[in-house]
């Protein structure tokens, strides 16, 4: 399969884009043709499919991460899988074909076993990532997520729709792009569902850890 692994890596998140390739072409989905695709405001540090773009301040560069890839989708459209990736990640043991799918998404480590109550989904009725208490039985990550290349560049065109009417009325979701990926996920639920372990916080000693999200001093990373 051709797999698009899709990374977004402006400003200082440059510096992880070298060791998480490294990672990924080492654990993941081996065997099948990976292909990353950067975009960043830099040259890129490995060989890649590049798209340049500028670096936006936090969090517009996740909040907008739907509109950056679709206006790279000519490039995705050739490949069977499109996975999107955080640029401050690291695979630590194999991942394989468990993670192919039509959509496919992780459950957040914070949230997992815990009630839904608890999720921090948005709950401003305003926003169209709103979802209303006594809906929605899982709470998804953003870090990592995909699936067969037209279901995926489907959900990113709703979600980039959906950012686009919130942000008409000066909205911004509570967690952004990941608020909206939840009621995406809601709307039209996932076909895989992987367990955090595919998201796991670095610092966090998960057994089976596969996909880490690195510890980080956010404050100086996300600083102009
Ligand atoms: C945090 C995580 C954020 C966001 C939030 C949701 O642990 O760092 O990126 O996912 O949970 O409540
Ligand atoms: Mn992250």
């Amino acid at each position: 399969m051709r797999i698009a692994f899709c990374v977004i890596a402006t400003g200082k998140y440059g510096r992880f884009v070298g060791p998480l390739w490294e990672s990924a072409q080492r654990f993941f989905l081996a065997g099948h043709d990976l292909r990353l695709v950067l975009f960043s405001d830099a040259p890129p540090p490995v060989r890649c499919d590049w798209v340049a773009i500028a670096h936006r301040p936090w969090p517009g560069p996740t909040l907008y991460r739907y509109h950056t890839l679709l206006a790279a989708q000519g490039r995705l459209q050739p490949c069977d899988y499109v996975f999107y990736c955080d640029a401050d990640m690291r695979f630590v043991a194999p991942v394989g074909e468990e993670v192919l799918g039509q959509r496919v998404a992780v459950l957040h480590p914070g949230f997992c076993g815990k009630p839904a109550c608890e999720f921090t989904y948005e709950r401003r009725p305003e926003s169209r990532a709103y979802i209303p208490p006594g809906l929605g039985t899982h709470y998804y990550a953003g870090g990592f997520q995909g699936g067969r290349t037209d279901d995926y560049l489907a959900a990113a065109q709703a979600m980039r729709q959906a950012i686009d009417d919130d942000l008409r009325r000066d909205l911004v979701a509570i967690w952004h792009d990941e608020s909206h990926w939840n009621r995406y996920c809601l709307d039209r639920p996932p076909t895989v569902v992987l367990p955090p372990e595919y998201c796991c916080p670095e610092s966090w000693p998960m057994p089976g850890r596969k996909l880490l999200a690195l510890d980080k001093n956010h404050a100086e990373i996300r600083s102009p």
